[in-house]
Formats: structure tokens, C-alpha cells, sequence
């Protein structure tokens, strides 16, 4: 037996690692996680889209020595099983190269640390030419020819990312000018969901000098987002925390609102999982099956807080941006949206519906749970119907009944639950209380012209949807009812 050292050919896996995935968008956001790891709370990126676009990652972080940038600089600098601290976004030592190498083929990075300015670059077409694993170094009146490189003299600390020779965007458009402002509109977009806490918390981050806002999936500072009971379990040792919450009806939304929640059409599939590693979102919209995406459960949206050192548990990706939910954790998750999911349909069927807390409240449509889900009945002891069962003969009362079977059985769920889940439905305005009160005091009449309790029948309207939402009308009935002399107790 003997031992071979087997060196892997540079210019073959360099490429190869090119192919990791990465979109545009998450390959800046790699670079971002590099910043923030480094306690930055400036960040300015800036694209120029001309033909030989460039895009640079500057941060006011600790920055690099000589040392460590020269580390940084290597493919796996750091082993991913090590212990990272509580802070630090990072996992694979890869971050840096693969993502920028991913979009590009030139890669410069300058570090300052102490006054001292450091900085080494991977040029693809150098590896190509050499054929071997070989930064370039560069002298300090070597750097000049980088654009902007003198925003270091404005910081004690920090770290400047330079990405050139956008080669992939190049092949796969006629307009590569078009295509990088399009790719930064995403980038922008993506930004500030995924690194929307941080946002929130003080850290600026900027697109050509121009500040990117939070997007709070969550809608924390709306005032009808309901915040459910938080949970947290622990895991080898390790605290994962459960937020859910709910958002409110759509019609309680505005413009901006909506767009933070990913727009209206977007509303149903953004439901599920938020789940943030070190408070940065790396996988969000999705129930990791254990509920299905219904159009009465889209307002429920889960935070779930895992901390870096459960890294292992999740198969977090290189790119981290996806993770396997492991058995051990489904379970707490499992009871966790579930009780989220109810939630979020009682704000769907119960919207505009006063809450009786006496629970005497007479529904029109009752919704009646079986052992096959859910289905819609008419209410028949609602007073009017009471009424003309009364005044009716039984041929009359036999055809109401058949009516109102057929209405039940051909309710349009299908197509109601369409145009709910497209936000076509309008909500029915609510009539006035002079509306209303010509309304029963019509039925009224025709009761006291029929010889009935019309007493208790003002009493049943009183409790009797829409009326009982409506507590002008409900006055106006009951000086109705005790103007007659005939005092009820409601
Ligand atoms: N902007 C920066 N400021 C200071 N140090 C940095 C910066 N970017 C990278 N580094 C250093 O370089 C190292 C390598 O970065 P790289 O992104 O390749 O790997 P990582 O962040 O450790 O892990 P991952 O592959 O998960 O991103 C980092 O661990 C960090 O020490
Ligand atoms: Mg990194």
C-alpha cells in the first residue's frame, strides 16, 4: 500500500464550482452574509451596467490583516464543522469564491485592517493560463486601477469585493446592460426580505447610494396582525423559537402592505415557514408538507429561529438557501401550524362578524362541521323564515323547503374558492340602518297583520344576523318592542 497525493485540477473544478447554483441575488446575498458576519453596519453595493459592467460589496467591517485575507482567499479557508460564533452567517469557507465566481470571472477582493490595506484577486483566465490554484497579489500603488477603491481611506476598517467579467449574464442576453439592472431590481427586492431584520435593527444597507427598506414579511406593525402564542423547544442543547402569526384580511391592506407580503396573487403560496438561521431568512413559504397551502390558511405565516450551531441538523446548502426540516423537530412544528392554520381561517370566516360573547347569535349560513370537512347550511330558525312557515301553507312551506335544499346543494364553492384565492370577491357593503329598519319593520307589520308574537320576533331579529351587528338598529327595536308594552329580556 502507498499513499498519492491527488491535487485536483484547478482550472476543471474552479469551473465546476461555478455551477453550484447560485442566482444572481443569492450570490450577492452570500457576499452580504460576509459583511454582516464581520460586524458591518454599512453596506453599500454598488453596479455600474455599462459593457464591461462591475459590481462592488463594501462594507465598514472588522476587515482582513494580510493573514487572513490571504486565508479568506482559499477554497475551504475554514472547515465546516468547526464551532462558529454566535454572529457569524458563514458555515462552508466558500461563500466569497463561489458565489462571486458564479457570476463572474474576476473576483478582487482589498481588506483594510489597522491602516493597512491588503488585497489578492482569483482571475479565472489567469487559473486557466497557469493552470494552477494562484491568486494575484497586489502592492498598494497597484490599486488604483480598481474603480472606487479609494472609499477604503474613508473607513479605520473594512473590506471592498469587486466583481468583473460577468461572462454568464454576457452569453445569455443581447443586452447585458438591460439584463444587470434587471438582475439588480431583483437583487434589491431580494435583499430586503431576507436580510429584513437586520434592516430593521440598524444596519444600512445601500444600491447605488440608495437605501434599501426592510420587508417584514409579517407585517408586525400592522395593527390587526395577530401575534399567536410563541413557542420554543429545545434541540441537543440548542433553543429553536416559533412566532406564529396571523396577517390580517386582505381588505385591511393597503398597496404597500400587500407588496410586502408578496403581492396579492402571491398571498396564498408566501404562506407556511419563515425559517431564519441567525436571523437571516434563508428558507421562507413553504409548510414542509405537514399542511397543505389552502386559500384559508394563507394568512398564517410561522417565524421559526434556529441558531447556526444546529447547522448539521438542517443540511443547511452552500448556497444557504435550502434545508431539510429533520423528524426531530416536524412534530413541535407540526402542532405549531396547525393551531397558526385555524387561526388564519377564523380570520377568513368570521370576518365583520360581531362576536357574541353570550354565543346567542342566530348565522344565516352555519357552518356545520362532518367527518368529510365542512358544509354550508341555511339557518331555517332565522325569524323570517320562522315567519312564513307560520303564514304559509304546507304546499307553499314544501316549495320554500325544496328552494332552499336546492340553494344549499348547489352552493359555488368551487368557484367561490377561485375567485377568493384571485381576491376578485367584493365584499358586500353593509346596508344602512335606515335600510334595515324598513326592512324589519316591513316584516314586523306583516307579522302584527298576521296575528303573530311580533314581540319575539323583534326579540329573535335582535340576536339575528345582519341586524344584531348593527347596535343603532338594535336600539330602534327595542324602544320598538317596549314602546308595545311588551318588555323582553335580551
Ligand atoms: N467582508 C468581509 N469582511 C471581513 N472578513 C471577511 C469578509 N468576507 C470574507 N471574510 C473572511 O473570509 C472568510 C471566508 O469567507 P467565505 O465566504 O468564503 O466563507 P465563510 O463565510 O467562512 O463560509 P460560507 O462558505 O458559508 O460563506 C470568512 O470566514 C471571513 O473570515
Ligand atoms: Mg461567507
Amino acid at each position: 500500500m502507498f499513499n498519492k497525493e491527488s491535487i485536483p485540477f484547478a482550472p476543471a473544478l474552479i469551473e465546476s464550482m461555478r455551477s453550484l447554483g447560485y442566482s444572481f441575488e443569492s450570490a450577492i446575498a452570500d457576499l452580504i452574509d460576509n459583511s454582516i458576519s464581520a460586524n458591518a453596519d454599512k453596506i453599500e453595493i454598488f453596479m455600474n451596467p455599462s459593457d464591461d459592467p462591475y459590481v462592488i460589496i463594501f462594507d465598514n467591517g472588522c476587515g482582513m490583516d494580510e493573514y487572513e485575507i490571504e486565508e479568506a482567499m482559499r477554497y475551504g479557508s475554514k472547515n465546516p464543522l468547526d464551532k462558529r460564533s454566535k454572529n457569524d452567517l458563514g458555515r462552508f469557507g466558500l461563500g466569497l469564491k463561489s458565489a462571486a465566481l458564479s457570476q463572474c470571472r474576476k473576483l478582487v477582493v482589498a481588506s483594510k485592517r489597522m491602516g493597512k490595506i491588503s488585497a489578492y484577486s482569483w482571475d479565472l483566465d489567469y487559473v486557466i493560463d497557469t493552470g494552477s490554484w494562484v491568486v494575484i497579489g497586489y502592492e498598494k500603488e497597484e490599486l488604483n486601477q480598481f474603480p472606487q477603491i479609494n472609499m477604503l481611506d474613508n473607513v479605520e476598517s473594512g473590506t471592498y469585493v469587486l466583481l468583473q467579467k460577468f461572462d454568464r449574464i454576457e452569453e445569455s442576453t443581447n443586452n447585458l446592460e438591460k439584463t444587470m439592472i434587471k438582475h439588480m431590481d431583483s437583487t434589491i427586492d431580494h435583499l430586503s426580505l431576507v436580510f429584513h431584520r437586520f434592516l430593521d435593527e440598524g444596519i444600512d444597507i445601500y444600491v447605488n447610494n440608495q437605501k434599501i427598506d426592510g420587508r417584514d414579511p409579517f407585517l408586525k406593525n400592522h395593527k390587526k396582525t395577530q401575534l399567536k402564542r410563541t413557542q420554543t423547544f429545545s434541540i441537543d442543547g440548542e433553543k429553536i423559537s416559533i412566532k406564529p402569526y396571523i396577517l390580517p384580511h386582505i381588505n385591511y391592506l393597503t398597496q404597500k402592505d400587500l407588496q410586502k407580503v408578496g403581492g396579492k396573487d402571491q398571498l396564498r403560496n408566501e404562506q407556511g415557514f419563515y425559517v431564519y438561521r441567525n436571523k437571516r431568512l434563508i428558507i421562507w413559504g413553504t409548510w414542509f408538507r405537514l399542511e397543505r397551502k389552502d386559500e384559508l390558511s394563507k394568512l398564517a405565516r410561522i417565524m421559526v429561529d434556529i441558531p447556526n450551531s444546529l447547522d448539521y441538523m438542517w443540511s443547511i446548502d452552500i448556497k444557504k438557501s435550502s434545508a431539510n426540516l429533520p423528524d426531530k423537530i416536524k412534530q413541535n412544528l407540526y402542532s405549531c401550524a396547525y393551531n397558526a392554520v385555524s387561526s388564519s381561517e377564523t380570520v377568513h370566516s368570521y370576518r365583520g362578524r360581531k362576536v357574541n360573547t353570550a354565543d346567542n347569535i342566530s348565522y344565516i349560513w352555519e357552518r356545520i362541521k362532518t367527518r368529510y370537512g365542512y358544509e354550508y347550511k341555511i339557518n331555517r330558525d332565522i325569524p323570517s323564515l320562522k315567519m312564513l312557515e307560520k303564514t304559509l301553507t304546507n304546499e307553499q312551506v314544501n316549495l320554500l323547503n325544496s328552494f332552499l335544499d336546492n340553494l344549499e346543494s348547489n352552493f359555488p364553492s368551487s368557484s367561490i374558492y377561485l375567485d377568493v384565492s384571485k381576491g376578485e370577491v367584493k365584499e358586500c357593503d353593509n346596508k344602512k340602518t335606515k335600510e334595515l329598519l324598513v326592512e324589519v319593520k316591513q316584516q314586523i307589520d306583516y307579522a302584527k297583520s298576521m296575528n303573530l308574537d311580533y314581540v319575539s320576533i323583534i326579540n329573535a331579529f335582535i340576536k339575528t344576523e345582519p341586524y344584531c351587528n348593527d347596535d343603532k338598529l338594535i336600539e330602534e327595536l327595542k324602544v320598538m318592542r317596549n314602546g308595545e308594552g311588551l318588555a323582553g329580556n335580551v
